[in-house]
């Protein structure tokens, strides 16, 4: 008896509160289907191995690294990608990452946010210790990292 392999499969998922139904290859990455199927180009691929955390985004409020999750992982889930954090106006937590200067090229920062902002959503007065235990998992080439964790310190203070 032979058996067909699952090639494509159906997943819904709501994605910065927008439910989207998209047929999708059983091996595609979430990563790729934000970005190729859903066009949400803000997340950032850095390395395609779960290593940099350019491409991190919220499932289920929980920051994950989403080349390390396969798109059907999140049928019926709930994403927030660095789209999703603002419509109109910065958040505190972005306009903090301008004001410190926590970006040169920018490539990491939509990693960062989302690692941050998930941090705040659970520790909203993080230390400085905290927010670097949040962050490990993010690499930036430019910084340094130190006005990145200044940004996210003073987000957390409510001052920018
Ligand atoms: Fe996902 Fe680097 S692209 S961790
Ligand atoms: Fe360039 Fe972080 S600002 S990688």
């Amino acid at each position: 008896m032979s058996t067909t392999p699952v090639t494509e499969m159906v997943v819904t998922v709501a994605v910065n509160g927008t439910t989207y139904e998209r047929e999708v290859p059983a091996r595609r990455l979430l990563v790729h289907f934000l970005r190729d199927d859903l066009d949400l180009t803000g997340t950032h691929i850095g390395c395609d191995t779960g290593s940099c955390g350019a491409c991190t985004v919220h499932l289920n409020g929980v920051p994950v690294k989403s080349c390390a999750v396969l798109a059907v992982q999140a049928d019926g889930a709930a994403v927030t990608t660095v789209e999703g954090l603002s419509e109109e106006e910065l958040t505190p937590l972005q306009q903090s990452f301008s004001d410190h200067h926590a970006l040169q090229c920018g490539y990491c920062t939509p990693g960062m946010l989302m690692s941050a902002a998930a941090l705040l959503e659970e520790t909203p007065s993080p230390t400085e210790d905290e927010v670097k235990v949040a962050l490990q998992g993010n690499i930036c080439r430019c910084t340094g990292y130190w006005n990145i964790v200044e940004a996210v310190v003073a987000a957390g203070k409510g001052g920018a």
